[in-house]
C-alpha cells in the first residue's frame, strides 16, 4: 500500500528531487539535514501553535453551507481558511518557516508570490519577528492584486515587480532564487507552496497539515464520523490542498478531488491546467510535470487567477495524480467565476478567485444525499474585488 510520503532523497514516486546550482548545495543540504529535527522540536511546536491560536486564530472553523448543501443534493462543509488572519491558508506556513529561519540563524528574508497572499503571508511575520523582507512578484500579478501590494508595503517589505517572461508566478520565482544564489548564507526563502527543492514540497505540507488535522476533529464533533466521503481543493503549487488531503491520504474511502485553472479551456493554448497538459521535466529545483513545448521551453501559464497562474505543480501532486489517488478537474474562468458568485449569493461569502475553482467542481461531479463533502475555501475574495467588479459590469451589459 502507498504511504505517499516522500523517500529520502526528496521523491515522491518519480517526481521531487533537488536540482539546484552549486552555490545553493551547502544550504538546501543544511535545511535538508535540519527541518524534521527543528519541526518535530517541542519547543518549535509550541511557538509555532501559540502563534496559529493566538495570531492567526485558529482553529478555522468548519462550516455546514446548508444553502450550497441543499442545492447539490449532499453534505457540504467549508474549511473556512479565509477566516485566518491575512485572509489565507497561506500563514499558517510562514509562521512556521519564520521560526525555522530564526532557529537557522538567518537574518534577510525572501519570497515569491502570486496572488499577493503568499507575500502578505511573508511580510507579517517578518514584521513580528523584525526581519527584513524582500519580496518579488510579477508586474501582472502586481496590477491585479494591488491591494496586496499595498499590503506588504505598508507591512515594511520591499516588493520587486519582476518583468521577464509573461510577468507572474513562474518569473516571480525565478526572481527569488536568482536573488537566493547571490546571498545564500544570511538569506532564508520562504517559498510559498509545495514546490521547489527537497525538503520544501515535505516541509510547506506538513506546515500546511494542520487543516486536515483540525477537519478530522470538527467533522468528528459535527458528523460523529472523522472521514468524510469527498476532500475537494484547488491545487496552484499545491499546499493548501497538501494540507487539506495530508491526514486522509492512507484513508481509501475519501475520494480527493482537485481542481486546476483551465484558464480560457485546456485546449485554447491559455490555460494553467498542468497536470492535463504537462509533461516531465524540471522546474524551480524539482523533477515534476511541467507545461512545455515539444523542445522543452516552458510554456507561458494563464489563469484568471494569479495564484494558479503556474505552469509546474508540487511533485506530490504529480505522484497523486499519476497513481490516481486524486482525481484532477480543470476548472474555466468562467466557471469558477460562476461558482464565486453563487457562494456569495447563497452564503454570503465572497471566495478568493482561486478557491472559486475548488468550489467549481461542485457542478462537475454528482454526489449522493448522504454523502458529506469537504471543501477548502483557500481565501477570502477581498483581493480580487477589482476582477469581481470589472466581470459583474460585464455580465450585466
Ligand atoms: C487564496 C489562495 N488559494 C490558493 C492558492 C494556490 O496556492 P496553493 O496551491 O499552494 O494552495 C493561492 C496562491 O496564491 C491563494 O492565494
Amino acid at each position: 500500500m502507498h504511504t505517499y510520503n516522500v523517500d529520502q532523497n526528496g521523491y515522491y514516486g518519480e517526481f521531487g528531487g533537488a536540482y539546484i546550482p552549486e552555490i545553493l548545495y551547502e544550504n538546501v543540504d543544511l535545511l535538508k539535514k535540519n527541518y524534521l529535527k527543528i519541526l518535530e522540536d517541542p519547543e518549535f511546536q509550541k511557538d509555532y501553535h501559540n502563534l496559529l491560536r493566538d495570531y492567526v486564530g485558529r482553529p478555522s472553523p468548519l462550516y455546514f453551507a446548508k444553502k450550497l448543501s441543499h442545492k447539490y443534493g449532499c453534505k457540504i462543509y467549508l474549511k473556512r481558511e479565509d477566516l485566518n488572519h491575512t485572509g489565507a491558508h497561506k500563514i499558517n506556513n510562514t509562521i512556521g518557516q519564520i521560526l525555522l529561519a530564526q532557529k537557522m540563524g538567518k537574518t534577510r528574508i525572501i519570497a515569491e508570490t502570486g496572488a499577493g497572499q503568499h507575500g502578505v503571508a511573508t511580510a507579517t511575520v517578518c514584521a513580528l519577528m523584525n526581519m527584513k523582507c524582500v519580496i518579488y512578484m510579477g508586474k501582472v500579478d502586481v496590477e491585479r492584486q494591488r491591494l496586496n501590494v499595498e499590503k506588504m508595503q505598508m507591512l515594511g517589505a520591499e516588493v520587486n515587480p519582476v518583468t521577464s517572461g509573461n510577468m507572474t508566478l513562474k518569473d516571480a520565482t525565478n526572481e527569488a532564487i536568482r536573488d537566493w544564489c547571490s546571498n545564500p548564507i544570511d538569506t532564508y526563502y520562504i517559498i510559498g507552496s509545495t514546490v521547489g527543492p527537497h525538503p520544501y514540497p515535505d516541509m510547506v505540507a506538513r506546515l500546511q497539515s494542520v487543516i486536515s488535522e483540525e477537519i478530522r476533529k470538527q467533522l468528528f464533533e459535527k458528523e460523529h464520523r472523522e472521514i468524510p466521503d469527498y476532500l475537494i481543493a484547488c491545487v496552484g503549487g499545491g499546499s493548501n490542498a497538501a494540507g487539506t488531503i495530508y491526514h486522509f491520504l492512507n484513508e481509501p474511502s475519501v475520494n480527493i478531488v482537485l481542481a486546476e485553472a483551465a484558464g480560457k479551456g485546456i485546449n485554447s493554448g491559455e490555460s494553467a491546467a498542468t497536470i492535463h497538459l504537462g509533461k516531465l521535466g524540471i522546474i524551480h529545483g524539482s523533477k515534476t510535470l511541467l507545461m512545455q513545448s515539444e523542445d522543452g521551453q516552458i510554456e507561458e501559464p494563464y489563469s484568471i487567477s494569479a495564484g494558479l497562474d503556474y505552469p509546474g505543480i508540487g511533485p506530490l501532486h504529480a505522484h497523486l495524480a499519476k497513481t490516481k489517488r486524486s482525481e484532477v478537474l480543470a476548472i474555466a474562468d468562467e466557471e469558477a467565476l460562476d461558482a464565486a458568485f453563487e457562494l456569495t449569493r447563497l452564503e454570503g461569502i465572497i471566495p478568493a478567485i482561486e478557491s472559486a475553482h475548488a468550489l467549481g467542481v461542485l457542478k462537475k461531479k454528482k454526489f449522493k444525499k448522504e454523502e458529506v463533502i469537504v471543501i477548502c475555501l483557500s481565501g477570502r475574495g477581498d483581493k480580487d474585488m477589482e476582477t469581481y467588479i470589472k466581470i459583474q459590469k460585464k455580465r450585466n451589459g
